[in-house]
Parts: C-alpha cells; sequence; structure tokens
C-alpha cells in the first residue's frame, strides 16, 4: 500500500500531539484507522492521507511538498524558519521550552548561566533567547535525549520542551526560565492550487468549526416571559437568543451560546434574574 490521496497530511508519529492531533481530525469528520508502526493511514470518506512522522522533520517536508499540510508544535516553526502557511492555532500541545538545571547546581539565575554549556535540540531560537539577555554560553546541539546532557557531563544547562514536566524530573531537573510558549498549529505548503488548494481549504473550514465549537457552550434555560429583557442584556449569544414560548403560559425557553470563559460568571447571572432548569451542552462543531 502506497499514500495516493490528492493531500496528505504529516502528524506527529508519537508523544505529546499524537493524541489532539487524531482527536481534531477525527472532529473534522476524516475516517482514518491507524495501526502501529505503520507510517500513513488512508482515510476512508475523503482523498486524505495521514503520515506519521517525526514532530521535528514535518516543517522541512510540508515547506518541500512530501506533505501538504502538517500539524506541528509552533515552536518547530519558530526554530526552522520555514515558509509554510500557518493557517489555525489549535489549542492543544500547550508546552514550553525552558531552561533547566540539575537540582543540586550551583546556577540559580539566567544570568549564571555565562561562560556555561546548553544542550537543546532548539540552538537558533535559544541562541536569539541568550543574545537577548546578553548571555554568552556555548550552545551544544543535541538531536535526542537533551535531558540527559548535565549527568553526561556535556553541559551544565538544558534548554528542551516541557509540557508535563516529568521528563525534566524524571531526570532530576529543575526549571531556570521560560524562553518561548508554544501550542500545535495547522500549517500548509504555500501556493497550493488546484484541487489540492479546494480541498485544503475544505479541510481548514472543517477545522475552524472544530476549534470555535471547542469556545463555546450551548445553553438552554427557563425562565418568565417578563424577565427576558433583563437576561438578554448580558446573553452575548451569536446573534440574539432564541426565545421559545413554554406550553405554560408566562413562561419561555431561552437558547444561546456562551463562551467557555465567561460561562459561570453569565450561568450565576442568569439564575440570579429567575432563570431556571439550565442546561448546558458542548458544542460539537461551530460554523460561522
Ligand atoms: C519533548 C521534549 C521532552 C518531552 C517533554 O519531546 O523533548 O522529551 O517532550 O514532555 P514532558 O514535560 O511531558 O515530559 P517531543 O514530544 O518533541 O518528542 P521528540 O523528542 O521525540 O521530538
Ligand atoms: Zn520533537
Amino acid at each position: 500500500m502506497q499514500p495516493n490521496g490528492l493531500i496528505r497530511i504529516a502528524v506527529q508519529k508519537a508523544g505529546r500531539l499524537l493524541e489532539g492531533s487524531l482527536g481534531l481530525l477525527r472532529q473534522m469528520g476524516l475516517e482514518i484507522e491507524t495501526y502501529k508502526d505503520r507510517l500513513f493511514a488512508h482515510c476512508r470518506n475523503l482523498p486524505v492521507d495521514v503520515l506519521f512522522l517525526r514532530d521535528d522533520d514535518i516543517p522541512e517536508y510540508v515547506q518541500d511538498g512530501v506533505a501538504d499540510m502538517g500539524i506541528i508544535g509552533s515552536n518547530l516553526l519558530e526554530e526552522t524558519g520555514v515558509v509554510v502557511d500557518r493557517l489555525l492555532s489549535l489549542n492543544f500541545g500547550f508546552c514550553s521550552l525552558c531552561l533547566a538545571v540539575p537540582e543540586q547546581s550551583r546556577i540559580t539565575s539566567v544570568p549564571q548561566l555565562n561562560g556555561k554549556r546548553i544542550a537543546t535540540s532548539y540552538p537558533a531560537t535559544l541562541q536569539r533567547y541568550l543574545d537577548r539577555q546578553g548571555i554568552a554560553a556555548k550552545v551544544v546541539v543535541l538531536r535526542g535525549s537533551v535531558e540527559i546532557a548535565p549527568a553526561l557531563q556535556i553541559a551544565e544547562a538544558v534548554c528542551d520542551l516541557v509540557s508535563t514536566g516529568s521528563t525534566l524530573r524524571t531526570h532530576g531537573l529543575k526549571i531556570l526560565a521560560t524562553v518561548l510558549h508554544s501550542q500545535a498549529v495547522l500549517v500548509a505548503r504555500q501556493k497550493l492550487n488546484g484541487e489540492k488548494r479546494a480541498l485544503m481549504e475544505r479541510l481548514l473550514l472543517r477545522a475552524r468549526g472544530v476549534e470555535e465549537a471547542r469556545k463555546y457552550r450551548y445553553v438552554m434555560f427557563n425562565i418568565a416571559a417578563d424577565a427576558v429583557e433583563a437576561v438578554k442584556r448580558f446573553l452575548p449569544g451569536c446573534k440574539s437568543p432564541t426565545v421559545v414560548p413554554l406550553a405554560e403560559p408566562g413562561y419561555v425557553a431561552v437558547h444561546t451560546m456562551l463562551l467557555e470563559e465567561t460561562f459561570w460568571e453569565v450561568v450565576e447571572r442568569i439564575s440570579s434574574c429567575g432563570g431556571t432548569d439550565i442546561i448546558v451542552t458542548p458544542v460539537e462543531k461551530f460554523l460561522r
């Protein structure tokens, strides 16, 4: 079997981004079957192949057209400086690029890194940070397993990605400073055209729909009809809330979309205006 879809989407084959990436693709309606150790999967209902690659290789592959789209950490875009279209921030895969030292190290602040060696897979981002801070340290480039560099006495500090922090803890390292924040982003090769461009745009519309939906909750509640004007003032809704009469005269049901971040505040106000039977559901897709 070979990849033969119109569009190839590259995702991380193992690690921080895999679960979120597959979850997004599935919510975008792509029916993909994944098998352990397979390097790609066909999509059953669209001409799309999903390639499973090392995350660090994905930016170049998308730039060079080996893949048409990809899901990667924004940290890699910063580091590699590849020329790709950044389509959408995906709100998962949050992590930070951090400077860390062994717990018992005498280094306790960034300026003390002057003249020291720092191991990293992110030399460009680290060097820019050191230059901004006016620190002259030696950057030791490692492709992987950066966290063991202090134990091997290759470096006094490391600069590596921290997500849950478990890699650092396991290796007895503590964070000194954060160099960069990162999250997963959807990218595409520049200048896609024809059928590929059309399919990429369909996929992007779907991804936006999934992303937009995650920010909202759908809320329904019952309230006395004469209290509707009062609640309407603090209900953002999309355009305005939907108000439906109930069988019981003088009462209505109000339906509206609420932003997750303001949700509790608004629900409390609904309740204080006499709203009852408040039902909240997640929104699966939301296309504006
Ligand atoms: C990064 C980093 C650490 C790990 C940190 O690896 O190099 O190994 O994630 O995560 P934690 O704080 O949850 O332990 P990445 O996912 O980029 O995989 P790679 O090293 O194979 O490229
Ligand atoms: Zn990586």
